[in-house]
């Protein structure tokens, strides 16, 4: 029988998650509220290879619409399979451009510091190069593509066509699908690990180092997946239609390696890219330190929690 939590509970879930498992995970697997189900037993994160689970359908009002027919981590199947490769590609791309651009590209940056504008300008260029996008437009669509990331964790297709009808009149990139993922998607998760390495001490920023950094600090607290269909798995009865949470914070990202970088067939294909963005802003940029380096966040792509 799986545990129902109150309100009150799952406040405490999204306010101090610490606190939250020492009061449910000893004696529950999982637990539930409305149509959620929390998973607190990392024996259980095999789940998320369960084929009764979609990624598709978290974004269900929103499927196929085209600003996001590309986005991996919100396909299924073969389809899925396909835009993955692709993602894959341009995340190695990113890397090469990064090896032979970045001094140049960080010369051009609003100033020699890395806070979170320069390093937001440094990325959007960066990737203007991967998707051979004019110079300066990535810029000029900021706030649109920072409104349309919103509006689809939002689930808002009013605003989501609005943002899309905006950026497609001004873009023609092939891939722009995939390109607006990595942008919008990628650019908070790399300026939090950024600002995470600002306040390590080590003067020498390495690739395992980074990683360590985000483990730590993981940007995200959770993976979620939708029951396609009620199913049994280790003698639980997992209905239809419920919203799987995986958290992904300590000690899960203790006892599951690299969790805060997924789990399975979606696990994240930008690792390295990460941290060669991180080294390349590193190697350029002048240190800052991060009261000065979040000063400037209020008016830039940030990061929304969302299941
Ligand atoms: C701190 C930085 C990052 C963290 C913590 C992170 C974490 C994640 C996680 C947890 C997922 C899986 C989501 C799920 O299963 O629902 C994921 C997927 C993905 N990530 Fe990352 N990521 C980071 C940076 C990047 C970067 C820099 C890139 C690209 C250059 C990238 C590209 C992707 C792609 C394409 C997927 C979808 C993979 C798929 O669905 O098959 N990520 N990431």
């Amino acid at each position: 029988m799986i545990k129902k939590i109150s309100y009150k509970d799952f406040e405490e879930y999204v306010s101090d998650p610490h606190k939250f498992m020492i009061k449910f995970s000893k004696e529950n697997q999982i637990v539930k509220i409305e149509n959620y189900l929390i998973v607190l037993d990392p024996n259980l994160f095999n789940l998320l290879l369960n084929e009764n689970l979609s990624c598709e359908a978290r974004v269900s009002e929103l499927q196929n619409h085209p600003s996001i027919e590309d986005w991996p981590m919100y396909v299924d199947g073969d389809r899925h399979k396909k835009i993955r490769k692709v993602s894959q590609e341009y995340a190695i791309k990113t890397i090469s451009v990064l090896k032979n651009n970045s001094k140049e590209i960080w010369k051009e940056v609003e100033s020699n510091k890395i806070n979170s504008l320069t390093v937001e300008s440094f990325i959007l260029s960066i990737y203007e190069i991967v998707f051979d996008i004019p110079r300066g437009v990535l810029f000029s669509l900021k706030e649109d593509i920072k409104k349309l990331h919103t509006s689809v964790l939002t689930r808002s297709l009013k605003d989501l066509n609005y943002h899309w009808e905006k950026i497609k009149n001004k873009v023609t990139a092939k891939n722009l699908s995939l390109a607006l993922f990595m942008i919008s998607d990628t650019i908070p998760s790399i300026k939090h690990t950024v600002g995470c390495c600002l306040a390590s001490p080590s003067k020498n920023l390495t690739h395992n180092l980074i990683k360590e950094i985000v483990s730590k600090n993981p940007p995200f607290r959770h993976l979620s997946r939708i029951s396609k269909r009620p199913f049994r798995f280790k003698n639980i009865e997992i209905p239809e239609n419920r919203v799987l949470i995986f958290p992904i914070f300590s000690p899960f990202n203790v006892k599951i390696k690299e969790i805060e970088f997924g789990y399975g067939e979606h696990k994240c294909i930008g690792v390295a890219t990460l941290t060669h963005f991180v080294r390349s802003i590193f190697e350029n940029g002048e240190k800052e330190n991060l009261y000065e380096y979040h000063k400037l966040e209020s008016s830039s792509l940030s990061m929304i929690d969302k299941f």
